[in-house]
C-alpha cells in the first residue's frame, strides 16, 4: 500500500497532488486545437449543437461533493449560458413528481457512476423523457452505461473516501458545458470564447503553486484542531466552494461545521458564534466581497476568529480577517477550483493533526450502493 500512496502518508494527500495533472488531463481531452483555433469538441459527449441550442431548462441532480460541483455548476452555466439551473439532491429529485414543461437537460453528476439514488434519478429522469448527460469518472459504470450521454472526468481511480480530484474535475466539465453552451447559444463572441479556454488552461499551474505554500494551512489547522464548530461562509459561487470545504472538514476531523450563505447567517447561525469560534469567508467574487466581509467583522465583534480565502490583490482583508490565505488571480467563475485546495487541506491537516484515519472515515463509504 505504501508504493500505491507515491510517497505520501495518505491516499488524500497524494490525489490532492494529482489535482493539477487530472484537470489538466480532463481539459485537454475536451479542449482541442492550437492557439486561437482551440475549441471545445464535445463530440465524444455526443451533445450536438442543435440540441444545445433547444435546452430550456437544466437539472443538476447529484449526491455528497457531487451535488456541491452542481451547485457551483448552476452560477456559470446561469452566468455565461443563460439557462435556468436548478441543482437538486438525487434521494430528493426521485421522489418529486417533477412537472416537465419545454425541453430539459439533467446532468447526473456522480465519481463511481454506482450510486444508488444518483442511477435511479438518472432511471426516472429517462421514462420522464428528458435528454441525460452524466458527468462520470469510471468508465462501464451503471451511470455511465445508463445515460443518453456521457462526459468522463480525466481524474484517475480516487481511493480516499473524501474525494478532491473527482471533484475538482468534475467543476472543469460543468465550466466547460457552460462556455459551450453560451458559444453555441450566441451568448459569447470569439474573442471572450479563446479568453475563459486561455483562463481554463491557466488552472492546473495555478492549483500547482497554492499546493507549494500548503505548510501554512498545515500550521493553522494544527491550531484550530480542538474546536467544537467551524463555519464557512460565502456569496454566491463563494458559497458553494464553502459547502465543499465544510464537507471536506467534517467528513475526516469530525468537527461539526456549517456552511452558510453569508447574508443568511444572521437569520440564526449567528447565534453559535462564540469566543475563539473559527469563522472562514469564502472571498473570490469581486461583487459580492465587501458584503461578505460586512457578515464576517460581525461575527468578528461576537468573538469569532475570522480566516479570509481571498484572491491576490485584495490584502485590505488583513484589517480584517486573523488569518489570510491567498490564491492566484483567475476568471471569476473559475476562481472556486483554486479556493477549494486550501479548504482541502485544511481539513486533511486537521485530520491528521487529531490522529484520524484520514482515508476511511468512521460511517463512510467511497460509494454509497444503498438508498
Ligand atoms: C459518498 C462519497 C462522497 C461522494 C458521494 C457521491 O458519500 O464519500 O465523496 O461525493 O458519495 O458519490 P459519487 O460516486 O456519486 O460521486
Amino acid at each position: 500500500e505504501a508504493a500505491e500512496k507515491g510517497g505520501y502518508e495518505h491516499f488524500m494527500m497524494k490525489e490532492i497532488h494529482e489535482q493539477p495533472k487530472a484537470v489538466k488531463d480532463t481539459l485537454n481531452s475536451y479542449i482541442k486545437g492550437e492557439g486561437e483555433q482551440k475549441v471545445i469538441d464535445l463530440a465524444d459527449v455526443g451533445l450536438g449543437e442543435e440540441e444545445i441550442k433547444e435546452i430550456e431548462q437544466i437539472y443538476v441532480v447529484a449526491c455528497g461533493s457531487a451535488w456541491h460541483v452542481g451547485m457551483a455548476s448552476q452560477y456559470v452555466i446561469e452566468d455565461l449560458a443563460d439557462i435556468p439551473v436548478r441543482v437538486e439532491l438525487a434521494s430528493e429529485f426521485r421522489y418529486r413528481k417533477l412537472p416537465v414543461n419545454g425541453k430539459g437537460l439533467v446532468i447526473i453528476v456522480s465519481q463511481s457512476g454506482e450510486t444508488a439514488d444518483s442511477l435511479e434519478a438518472l432511471r426516472l429522469a429517462k421514462q420522464k423523457g428528458l435528454k441525460t448527460l452524466a458527468i462520470v469518472n469510471v468508465v462501464g459504470s451503471s451511470i455511465a452505461r445508463e445515460a443518453d450521454h456521457v462526459m468522463y472526468t480525466f481524474a484517475g481511480p480516487e481511493i480516499a473516501v473524501a474525494t478532491t480530484k473527482a471533484y475538482s474535475t468534475q467543476l472543469i466539465c460543468g465550466y466547460l458545458l457552460a462556455v459551450q453552451f453560451a458559444k453555441v447559444r450566441g451568448l459569447i463572441d470569439d474573442e471572450k470564447y479563446d479568453y475563459y479556454l486561455e483562463e481554463l488552461l491557466a488552472l492546473p499551474e495555478k492549483i500547482e503553486k497554492i499546493l507549494s505554500d500548503k505548510e501554512r494551512i498545515q500550521w493553522f489547522a494544527s491550531k484550530f484542531s480542538n474546536a467544537h464548530d467551524i463555519f464557512f461562509i460565502g456569496r454566491g459561487l463563494d458559497y458553494a466552494i464553502s459547502l465543499e470545504g465544510s464537507l471536506k472538514m467534517k467528513e475526516i476531523s469530525y468537527i461539526h461545521s456549517e456552511a452558510y450563505a453569508a447574508g443568511e447567517l444572521k437569520h440564526g447561525t449567528i447565534s453559535l458564534i462564540e469566543n475563539g469560534t473559527l469563522l472562514i469567508g469564502v472571498l473570490t467574487q469581486k461583487q459580492l466581497y465587501e458584503k461578505t466581509v460586512s457578515n464576517m467583522t460581525e461575527c468578528k465583534s461576537r468573538g469569532a476568529y475570522l480566516m479570509g480565502l481571498t484572491t491576490y490583490g485584495h490584502y485590505e482583508i488583513e484589517d480584517h480577517a486573523d488569518f489570510v490565505v491567498y490564491i492566484p488571480k483567475a476568471d471569476e467563475h473559475f476562481a472556486g477550483s483554486l479556493a477549494v485546495i486550501p479548504l482541502q487541506l485544511l481539513g486533511y491537516y486537521t485530520s491528521v493533526a487529531k490522529g484520524l484515519d484520514v482515508d476511511k472515515p468512521r460511517n463512510l463509504a467511497k460509494s454509497v450502493t444503498v438508498e
